[in-house]
């Protein structure tokens, strides 16, 4: 107890756990500090009993101080979190030095508050009295803006896939037929007539850049958007991806999808992985020098998971900037691809992990629960 007859935490403390003889704490400039704090900040026994609250919590919770005063603080959060209150009230009575925590207070014939929580014990008299601090902080604002920013993005990524849908399907049926024209009546031509030897070397060669043409445009809308994704699903779109990819880049690649059973899974979550592995697989052959790599497509504990594992160069996942850098640096790298990445799987509730260490090679691990909603 200090000289001034406060607990050196500024408190006074109470005659008993039940909060009778908490009568006016803080005291002197700890009393204005604690009352008019922006924060909200409440003060309960051992048990979550409010024993004082500052105008900030009274103001929080549209609830008169006096009303507070003897009620546990657990009565004041949403139904279903209150055994949230009391999990940290036990963890502090074990010892926790601070726990933070969110959660939702209701608030008479309101919408619930999103409100973030920081709560500490305090040895009161020294005497064995405890109090636990509650600093609350209203985050609903700030919850709603983030929500409404991954609604966004997830609209805009959705409105990606469908127009990349649609430019792949476009391609198809315009171009692409076109070009099958072109190479039918290329060659009507040459069959149709004996010709002379330098007209059909002409006519090889213009054959030959239709069908190649075909091919780039075929592998052109492949990539903007597999057809196989929508038609068969994420494990046959993905082994094709890999077979590509190999044949392209020569680098050997083995695929494997576990646990899978040619099941499918909500559209965005076979996008996110997709997309995933297409763009691991390009810093593959961009960045790796790798001589293998190994794909595997998993379902387990109500998750999907795609990882993807190099044998090459490996890099400092720490050195490479959390945050893209958009158009091209001095050394020609965006570096979007890895935020991008994140971006996407966290669209959908999952995450991203990089494991690599120069020299040692690289694999990243893409994780998707199948339960939570997206967001
Ligand atoms: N498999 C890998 N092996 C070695 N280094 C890698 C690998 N994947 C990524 N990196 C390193 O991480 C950096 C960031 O990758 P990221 O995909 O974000 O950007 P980028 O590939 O350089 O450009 P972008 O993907 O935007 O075209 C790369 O520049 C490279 O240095
Ligand atoms: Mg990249």
């Amino acid at each position: 107890m200090s000289p001034d007859g406060m607990s050196p935490d500024g408190h006074e403390p109470p005659a008993d756990a039940a909060g009778e003889g908490y009568r006016s704490a803080p005291r002197g400039r700890f009393r204005n500090a604690f009352h008019f704090s922006p924060d909200a900040q409440m003060v309960t026994d051992g048990r979550g009993i409010i024993l004082d609250a500052n105008h900030a919590a009274a103001e929080l919770l549209r609830c008169p101080k006096e009303f507070l005063i003897g009620k546990p603080l657990a009565l004041f959060s949403v139904g279903g979190e209150r055994p949230q209150f009391y999990t940290v009230i036990n963890q502090l009575a074990r010892g926790t030095a601070t726990v933070t925590f969110e959660t939702r207070l209701a608030r008479r014939g309101e919408e619930p508050r999103a409100v973030h929580l920081i709560a500490w014990s305090g040895d009161g008299d020294g005497a064995g009295v405890r109090y636990l601090h509650w600093l609350a902080r209203d985050v609903t604002d700030l919850r709603r803006s983030e929500a409404a920013r991954a609604e966004l993005q997830r609209r805009l990524a959705t409105a990606q896939e469908d127009e990349r849908r649609r430019v792949a399907r476009d391609l198809h049926d315009t171009v692409s037929q076109t070009l099958t024209a072109l190479a039918l009546g290329v060659r009507a031509v040459r069959d149709a007539a004996p010709l002379p030897e330098p007209v059909l070397s002409r006519l090889d060669h213009v054959q030959h850049l239709a069908d190649e043409m075909a091919r780039q445009l075929h592998e052109l809308a492949t990539r903007l958007r597999p057809t196989a994704l929508d038609d068969l699903g994420l494990e046959a779109a993905a082994r094709q991806l890999v077979a590509d990819w190999s044949a392209r880049t020569g680098v050997a690649a083995d695929f494997q999808a576990v646990g899978f059973a040619e099941q499918r899974f909500p559209s965005e979550i076979e996008t996110a992985l997709y997309r995933v592995v297409q763009e691991a697989l390009t810093n593959v052959a961009k960045h790796s020098g790798a001589r293998r790599v190994a794909v595997v497509l998993g379902r387990s504990d109500g998750s999907v998971v795609a990882v993807i594992e190099d044998d090459g160069t490996g890099f400092d996942p720490e050195n490479v900037t959390q945050t893209p850098t958009p158009g091209r640096s001095g050394n020609g790298r965006s570096r979007l691809g890895l935020f991008g990445m994140r971006e996407r799987v966290g669209l959908v509730g999952g995450t991203l992990e990089i494991e690599s260490n120069p020299g040692q090679g690289t694999t990243v691990i893409a994780r998707i629960p199948l339960s939570a909603p997206p967001g």
